[in-house]
């Protein structure tokens, strides 16, 4: 949450900036600001989005070799003007941006106020920005030691990038917590919080660790960690493509990413899975194999559409690899007292590799000994190096809120990892083994062929746009779908949607349908197709409205739905692949009629960096 970006060099700063600020805007949007040095130093902020910092910026004096900039998404004080990044000190010798909280903000900021400091805004920032003034005027130190000596006195997680007005030659940077990177140019350096704005320049970079503080100036990179220890800095090569990170002539990057999942899902297994099929080499885990074979049983952890493509695991490593497997939400497992045990093996699945509850749940698996592994999307993010080992999912930059092709690469891994677990304790059979990778390798051909269907999908958006309410069903390998299809809908047209395993509706939700009730169920061929022939069945009789996803050729449901949209047979333990394809169109195009800002719907962000 919350995307920061620093330039210092020899260009001028504020095209790097803004631009940087575009890239990273999925990482929140409630207000955006930038601080240039000029001849003092000047800082520009507003409520809204970048383009309205940009439209307010268009007649003012920017130029200037040196910036920051910040895309806000709020967690203490509303968004507005005054609360949006970047904060000043009192006297002004400090320019900050911050992504994460200071959890010991309140009484700092006390403190600060007994020592006479005041405060203009609600956040935490200003807190730490007139804590670092206070040092840095008290004790007559360099803007680089106050730095260090505030960060001491900090409880709490930051990405932080300072101006001192008095050495205008230098930005300082620190991490603990939340990510930042920096990129190596000639004569210059960017900071991000992520590489996106970054790579059309250079393709070095550096990842902060936690800890790290990093003093820049054009010509020069010192790094250490915040005791003021001396540190190598570790230069990395950057894979990724400019050409990824734009939309490419799609309306939004939301459509663009839901028809990348062929070529996504291809290159997750490319280079993993043998072309004759008989062989799956899983580099991450090759090291930890043995234990993982050892393993008493999977606790799978993660958030949001990560924790639905965890269900689907759940099921594949029971199927696949006889394993026992829990799914639990980061958020709740870091919270209470779970037994975890030696020969238990934590996944940690995440699309951005920096959500902060998965980061806390993975700290305390690992403290309880247990063997931690990562499923993650973006390379080099805090997940993968925090983790023992994992399997990278390699589905590229995902910049649309509502995530999409990362659910499907991390259950293609998680596929893949249950048949490789599956074929080495012995359950697979050759013949199976052979037989799913086939199955998984036919997935990109079928799902290019589903997406050929795009317009009946916008014509049923077209027709139930103006619903409140949506239920989806769906039984076994289908439920986590049907949560995800939920999921998609509300995050980006804001209609109520609920997801339930088809066979529950009688429990609960089956009292709310009528005749204005969509209800999408997922009832592809599989060992309980007849039961949820049933359960359409029951909504037809109460008059609901039933949008079936079948299997290719199903003439049954056809005869009993309102509407159905076929998807290709498929092994029914990877074809929630597939069926997952038709509900993002469909939340897709409804919320497209629906006026809505689809790739940064209200209230979202991308990247949970705070709990
Ligand atoms: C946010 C995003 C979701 C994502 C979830 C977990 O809520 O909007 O799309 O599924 O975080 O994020 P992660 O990066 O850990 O997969």
């Amino acid at each position: 949450m919350c995307g920061i970006i620093g330039y210092i060099g020899n260009k001028n700063a504020y095209p790097i900036l803004i631009n940087g600020l575009k890239r990273l805007e999925y990482r929140g949007y409630d207000s955006a600001g930038i601080s240039i040095i000029n001849e003092d130093l000047r800082v520009f902020k507003k409520q809204g989005k970048v383009s309205d910092l940009e439209n307010y910026i268009s007649d003012k004096d920017i130029s200037g070799t040196i910036g920051i900039g910040h895309t806000r998404w709020a967690t203490h004080g509303e968004p507005n003007d005054i609360n949006a990044h970047p904060h000043t000190s009192e006297y002004g010798h400090f320019v900050i941006i911050h992504n994460g909280i200071i959890e010991n903000y309140s009484i700092l900021k006390s403190k600060l106020i007994d020592r006479g400091y005041s405060f203009s805004s609600e956040t935490d920032t200003e807190v730490l920005a007139n804590l670092i003034e206070y040092i840095y005027l008290k004790g007559k130190v360099t803007a680089e030691v106050a730095v260090r000596l505030a960060l001491t006195k900090v409880v709490g997680a930051y990405g932080l990038v300072i101006i001192c007005r008095d050495e205008p030659d230098k930005l300082i940077a620190a991490r603990k917590g939340s990510p930042l990177v920096i990129g190596i140019g000639e004569d210059e350096y960017f900071l991000a919080s992520d590489a996106t704005p970054i790579v059309e320049y250079t393709k070095s970079v550096i990842y902060l660790n936690n800890d790290d503080v990093a003093i820049l100036k054009k010509d020069e990179l010192i790094l250490k960690t915040i005791k003021n220890e001396n540190l190598v800095p570790k230069v990395h090569k950057l894979d990724l493509d400019i050409g990824a990170i734009e939309k490419n002539g799609f309306t939004h990057f939301m459509l663009k990413e839901i028809f990348e999942q062929p070529r996504s899902i291809q290159d997750t297994f490319r280079g993993r899975i043998s072309p004759d099929l008989k062989d799956l080499r899983l580099g991450g885990l090759f090291d930890i194999m043995p234990r993982l074979l050892a393993a008493n049983r999977i606790i799978i952890i993660g958030c949001g559409t990560s924790w639905h493509a965890g269900l689907v695991g759940e099921y594949l490593f029971e199927d696949l690899a006889r394993l026992p497997v829990e799914v639990e939400y980061a958020s709740e497992f870091r919270y209470r007292n779970p037994l975890i045990g030696k020969d238990d093996v934590v996944i940690a699945i995440s699309q951005s590799g920096e959500t902060a509850d998965t980061l806390a749940a993975i700290q305390l698996a690992k403290d309880a000994g247990a063997l931690v592994l990562g499923i993650c999307n973006v390379v080099g993010s805090s997940i993968p190096r925090e983790t023992d080992g994992g399997v990278y999912t390699h589905a590229g930059p995902e910049i649309g809120v509502a995530s999409t092709k990362a659910f499907t690469a991390q259950v293609t891994v998680l596929a893949m990892m249950a048949i490789l677990i599956g074929q080495k304790k012995g359950v697979l059979s050759e013949a199976d083994f052979e037989g799913l990778l086939d199955e998984l390798n036919q997935i990109p051909a079928k799902m290019e062929y589903l997406l050929t269907f795009n317009d009946k999908y916008k014509e049923i958006a077209e027709l139930y746009q103006k619903a409140n309410n949506f239920l989806y069903l769906g039984r076994g390998y289908f439920f986590p779908v049907a949560l995800e299809g939920a999921l998609k809908l509300k995050e980006i047209s804001y209609i109520h949607a609920e997801g339930y395993p088809a066979a529950e509706m009688k429990h609960g939700p089956i009292a709310l349908i009528d005749q204005n009730m969509p209800v999408v169920v997922i009832a592809v061929k599989d060992k309980s197709y007849e039961k949820i022939v049933s359960n359409i069945q029951e909504v037809k009789a109460r008059n609901g409205i039933v949008i079936a996803i079948v299997s290719e050729g199903d003439e049954i449901i056809k005869g009993m739905a309102d509407h159905v949209l076929e998807i290709p047979h498929a092994d029914e333990k990877i074809a929630s692949l597939l069926a997952v394809v038709p509900l993002q169109l469909l939340s897709y195009h409804i919320a497209v009629l629906r006026g809505c800002d689809v790739d940064q719907p209200r209230n979202l962000a991308k990247s949970v960096t705070v709990e």
